[in-house]
């Protein structure tokens, strides 16, 4: 299992982001051929990105490019330049069916096979960011063992609304907690839009926080001071691993003496709160042994 915390996006195009990029640590990086990328410089950005693989690549770094997404008639030369070299997977956005993502597996199966990588090993992040993705979300995560991941993405998704963001977001709700659901149902991770206003960290926390109780198991960046705030809202704290551990503790107890039911605090401990326990201990332990 990956842990998909922090994905910080860096322009392709910016050279110099590329560079700062690897002396910084989210969990993955993402640098992005599509929506940071000016149509003009959609080559260069390929381009620069592909140069940089190797170092990722020297660097150990968890690597997951956003290439164009199929209508722009590119994707497939975006492909071209990045399978085989390193990465760990590609992001696409725009996806509205699971059509798309079985035509995006097909070229994968096939530049896997050239560049000599098991087949199936490239995964995939779609981005969900439309009304008829969000429709078709359930169908979408569970396409492809490829997927690793699904995103969900705000501001392409109000556009296709055609709604103004809000501050407290409620236009969004629906459809972040149809991608979180349709994760979960799939057994794949759900990765939450970029925070845009990259400056206010409170805002961040707090917005990265609410996702979390939503069902999301990481954010994407798109500034170096967002990935920390990030990690630490998308893991375990401390009280909450205390917290399970006593659960565990007590419905053992419970357990000897015949019980199926036990309390802790004033509050009844059985199976579903048991299973909560267990499942924020087994992703605590998957950050401590990736960190
Ligand atoms: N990746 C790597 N480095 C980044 C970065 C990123 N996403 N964002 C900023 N930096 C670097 C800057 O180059 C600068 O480096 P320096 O100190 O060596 O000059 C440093 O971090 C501080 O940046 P800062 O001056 O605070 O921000 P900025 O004004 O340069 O950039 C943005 C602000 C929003 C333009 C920039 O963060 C960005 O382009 N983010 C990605 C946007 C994106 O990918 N969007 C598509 C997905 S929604
Ligand atoms: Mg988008």
């Amino acid at each position: 299992m990956e842990v998909l915390r922090s994905l910080l996006f860096v322009p392709g195009n910016r050279e110099d982001m590329l560079q700062k990029s690897l002396q910084l640590t989210p969990d993955i990086l993402v640098p992005d051929m599509e929506d940071s990328v000016p149509i003009s410089e959609k080559t260069a950005a390929r381009d620069c990105i592909r140069n940089f693989l190797s170092s990722f690549q020297m660097e150990n770094r968890k690597v997951i490019p956003r290439i164009n997404s199929l209508t722009t008639g590119i994707l497939e030369e975006d492909l071209v330049a990045i399978v085989g070299k390193g990465i760990l997977g590609v992001s696409v956005g725009k996806i509205d069916s699971p059509w798309e993502i079985g035509q995006i597996s097909k070229l994968l199966d096939s530049l896997e096979r050239k560049t000599c990588v098991p087949i199936g090993s490239t995964k995939l992040i779609p981005w969900i960011e439309t009304a008829r993705g969000v429709l078709n979300a359930g169908a979408i995560c569970q396409s492809s063992p490829r997927i690793l991941g699904v995103a969900f993405g705000a501001e392409d998704f109000t556009a296709d609304m055609g709604v103004p963001r809000s501050e407290e977001g409620e236009e969004l709700f629906f459809a972040r907690t149809s991608v979180a659901l349709a994760a979960r149902a799939a057994r794949i991770e759900a990765l939450d839009t970029p925070y845009v206003n990259f400056r206010d960290l409170d805002g961040l926390k707090d917005e990265s926080i609410k996702a979390r109780r939503l069902g999301f198991r990481g954010k994407f960046a798109i500034h170096p001071g967002q990935i920390t705030v990030i990690n630490d809202s998308f893991s375990p704290s401390p009280e909450e691993i205390n917290y399970a551990r006593e659960v565990l503790g007590a419905i053992k107890e419970a357990e000897l003496q015949g019980k199926g039911a036990t309390s802790l605090d004033g509050k009844m401990i059985d199976a579903p709160v048991v299973e909560r326990a267990r499942k924020l201990l087994v992703i605590a332990e998957i950050i401590e042994e990736n960190s």
